[in-house]
């Protein structure tokens, strides 16, 4: 039998809709011995998780805390404890993560009411003050803030004010905002918010922080019914973060590391900061996409700086050019989801990617590949762009 191969992972610039680059640091924290996961130092470690998410969420909330999965996880955990059988949910649905959050919401054995957008727009608030007026008791309004699979950036006050003006709670989708541009849990009404770890965060995938404020947490503890999942029964969980520290499950505990080393960056550079970083890095990739006659294919003045979805030319093999750049760059970027696929190329710029010179690469790299794909472009005239983008905006 021949020998399995050693793990040799190459060295990519990570530029799809995520992960995006992991910072030294994080995957040192990933390194470190382990401890137990009721040892004095990891409880320490999680309180200090906890403060840190509440700082990158803007918010009080002591339900604060990384839920052990994926950005489906905190999605799914924000929906299973708040819905109970036979409960109305209004779901807003202009891609990929809003149908998603209406699959769960059957699941709970809930009736999704669907607000909808064409994919790459945002929901209209009027269409979501008549969907609520169809409802005869709608328990929350579930929206997602930057849709990943089109790029669409949704403003989130008029819908939280509408969702409680309706007396409903307001649940949010950050997996691609949180840490890359503004999130403002408690100033904007949220009542319920999940991320993920491996966007803006800059951290593997792996963990999804939520955040319960005092009206979901309200609901949390009047359910009627047990919640349906065991593993992301909020009223058990919480008790292992909490003073308690009664066993649920046993916490990753590397992962827990990488969030924490993660979020001490974010704290480092501040969110501001950060935020600023995400919105010049986007504005010269778009200056130099535009150079070369390539589009933003999200709604105008809704066009997410963490990830840029770029409209393919006519006549250009979307798989082709992927190929090119990963094989001949090493740069990832993402193909179109679902009705966009074929259509749109994803470009993430989150987190650690989010730089100068990995805007500066992927336009060169596109020169290059592009007019071998049949789409002529002046060469350096996207890389010439970014570059006055960059100088009109210094940091
Ligand atoms: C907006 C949004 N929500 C939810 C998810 C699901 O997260 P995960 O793939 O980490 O489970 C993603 C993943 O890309 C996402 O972009």
């Amino acid at each position: 039998m021949t020998p399995t191969e050693p793990l040799e992972p190459p060295p990519r610039i990570l530029l799809g809709p995520g992960p995006s680059a992991v910072n030294p640091r994080v995957l040192r924290a990933l390194s470190m011995p382990l401890v137990g996961h009721l040892d004095p130092v990891f409880l320490r470690i999680m309180d200090d998780t906890k403060r840190l998410l509440q700082f990158v969420f803007q918010t009080r909330n002591e339900l604060t805390i990384p839920i052990s999965g994926t950005g489906s996880a905190g999605m799914e955990a924000c929906l299973v404890n708040l819905l109970e059988p036979g409960d109305e949910a209004v779901v807003c649905i202009n891609g990929v993560f809003g149908t998603r959050m209406s699959d769960i919401v059957e699941r709970c054995g809930a009736r999704p009411v669907k607000v909808e957008a064409p994919w790459g727009r945002v929901i209209d608030p009027a269409d979501l003050a008549a969907a609520l007026k169809r409802c005869a008791r709608p328990k929350l309004v579930a929206i997602v803030h930057a849709e990943t699979s089109t790029g669409a950036w949704q403003p989130l006050e008029d819908i939280g004010a509408l969702a409680h003006a309706a007396g409903t709670l307001f649940v949010v989708d950050t997996v691609t905002s949180l840490g890359g541009c503004p999130v403002r849990v408690d100033d904007w009404g949220i009542d319920a918010c999940y991320s993920g770890t491996q966007k803006c965060l800059s951290c593997p995938p792996g963990l999804s922080p939520i955040t319960f404020g005092p009206r979901a947490v309200e609901v949390l503890r009047h359910r009627k019914s047990k919640v349906q999942s065991w593993y992301l029964d909020l009223t058990m969980i919480e008790k292992y973060w909490g003073a308690d520290r009664i066993y649920h499950h046993t916490a990753p505990i590397s992962m827990n590391y990488a969030l924490y080393e993660a979020l001490r960056l974010v704290e480092e550079e501040g969110l501001e900061a950060r935020w600023s970083r995400h919105e010049r890095n986007h504005h010269a990739l778009k200056a130099g996409l535009a150079a070369i006659g390539l589009t933003i294919a999200s709604q105008e003045n809704h066009q997410l700086w963490t990830l840029n979805s770029v409209r393919i030319p006519d006549g250009v093999d979307d798989a082709r050019v992927r190929t090119a750049l990963l094989d001949e760059f090493n740069i990832e970027i993402g193909g179109g989801l679902g009705a966009l696929k074929g259509k749109t190329w994803r470009i993430g710029l989150m987190g650690d990617s989010s730089t100068a010179a990995n805007v500066l690469l992927v336009l060169s790299a596109l020169e290059r590949v592009l007019p071998r794909c049949g789409y002529a472009v002046t060469a350096g005239a996207a890389v010439a762009a970014a570059g006055r983008a960059y100088a009109a905006s210094p940091p």
